[in-house]
């Protein structure tokens, strides 16, 4: 009897999932600029993952290394390109992401204060969310520019 109740559990849930329309504004983007912003974003989530594990060792400098790499310096690797293209408060988010990763590097050099990071982690954090939860990258076939084709390393 659990069993069955289980079932239509789990098929009225995906029902409900399937007729959800996701309601995130669209970038239109072509596959050389869609793996650009992809590539960027798991760099933003294993960044994430190494400032905790340091941090869970107390490892401040490391905390530092780790989050210096994903400030501003990030974005010298070409995204200059995208910048026409992305919506203004697009690059609003992202550059306040950028600015919040490079105050938490200096922030660990000077105080020293895991808790402190912690919190300023978590704030950061923040921007992840709002981003995700405004934002999509188009699933529409567009026209891709033979050069992502023939050089996938190709940046700019
Ligand atoms: C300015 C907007 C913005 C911000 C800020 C942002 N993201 Fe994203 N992220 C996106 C968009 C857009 C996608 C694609 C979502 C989609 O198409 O469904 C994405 C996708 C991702 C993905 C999936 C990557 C893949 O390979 O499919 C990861 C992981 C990710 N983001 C991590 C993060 C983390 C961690 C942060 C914060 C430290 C962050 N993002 C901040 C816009 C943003």
């Amino acid at each position: 009897m659990k069993k069955i109740y289980a079932l239509v559990l789990c098929l009225s849930v995906t029902t409900v999932m399937a007729k959800d329309i996701d309601q995130r504004k669209v970038l239109p983007l072509n596959e050389m600029q869609r793996n650009h912003i992809l590539t960027e974003m798991r760099g933003l989530l294993l960044g994430t993952q190494q400032i905790l594990q340091a941090l869970s060792e107390e490892d401040m400098m490391a905390v530092a290394r780790h989050a210096r790499m994903l400030g501003m310096e990030m974005t010298h690797k070409g995204e200059n390109h995208l910048r026409s293209i992305l919506p203004k408060d697009f690059m609003q988010l992202g550059m306040s992401v950028h600015q919040s990763f490079d105050q938490i590097a200096t922030d660990a050099e000077t105080l020293k204060n895991p808790k402190h990071t912690l919190t300023q982690l978590s704030t950061t954090m923040q921007y992840c969310v709002t981003c995700h939860a405004a934002y999509q990258i188009g699933t529409t076939e567009l026209p891709v520019e033979t050069e992502a084709h023939s050089d996938h390393h190709k940046h700019h």
